[in-house]
């Protein structure tokens, strides 16, 4: 089995959209490990999005995690998990993600694209110690 991080950013959870995305990854055959719904610390935004500090978007990317409240998940699957999350997300900019996946059917306008998912089994297993320290 594999596990992910997944975040259902705040422009979801404005939009009551939390059991739609979630629904589609139970459907796909995922399942949640543990989740945290709250307004994401600046700190742990920082560290989260660390790969992106100095970037030109990143202000704008640690103000809109931090906005309102965030669901961090863990969600768990067989081998390859991560970039089936990664596939049923669709690409970055939802203008530009293909219909059929979440942020290609719910969004329009970056940064609000919904959802976050690991890039990488490292990416995860980093991701998933600083919002989970203490899962088994
Ligand atoms: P995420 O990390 O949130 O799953 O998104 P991602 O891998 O598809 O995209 P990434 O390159 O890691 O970017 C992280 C988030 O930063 C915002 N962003 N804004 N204005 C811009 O050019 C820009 N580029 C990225 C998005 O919210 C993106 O999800
Ligand atoms: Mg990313």
């Amino acid at each position: 089995m594999e596990r992910t991080l997944v975040i259902i950013k705040p422009d979801a959870v404005e939009r009551g959209l939390v059991g739609e995305i979630v629904g589609r990854l139970e459907a796909k055959g995922l399942r949640m490990l543990a989740a945290v719904l709250g307004q994401m610390p600046l700190e742990i935004a920082e560290r989260h999005y660390e790969e992106h500090k100095g970037k030109p978007f990143f202000g704008e990317l640690i103000e809109f995690i931090t906005r309102s409240p965030s669901l961090v998940a863990v969600v768990e699957g067989p081998e390859g998990t991560h970039a089936v999350v990664r596939a049923l997300m669709g690409a970055t900019d939802p203008k530009k993600a293909a219909p059929g996946t979440i942020r290609g059917d719910l969004g329009t306008e970056m940064p609000d694209n919904l959802v976050h998912g690991s890039d990488s089994l490292q990416s995860a297993a980093r991701e998933i110690a600083l919002f989970f320290p203490d899962l088994p």
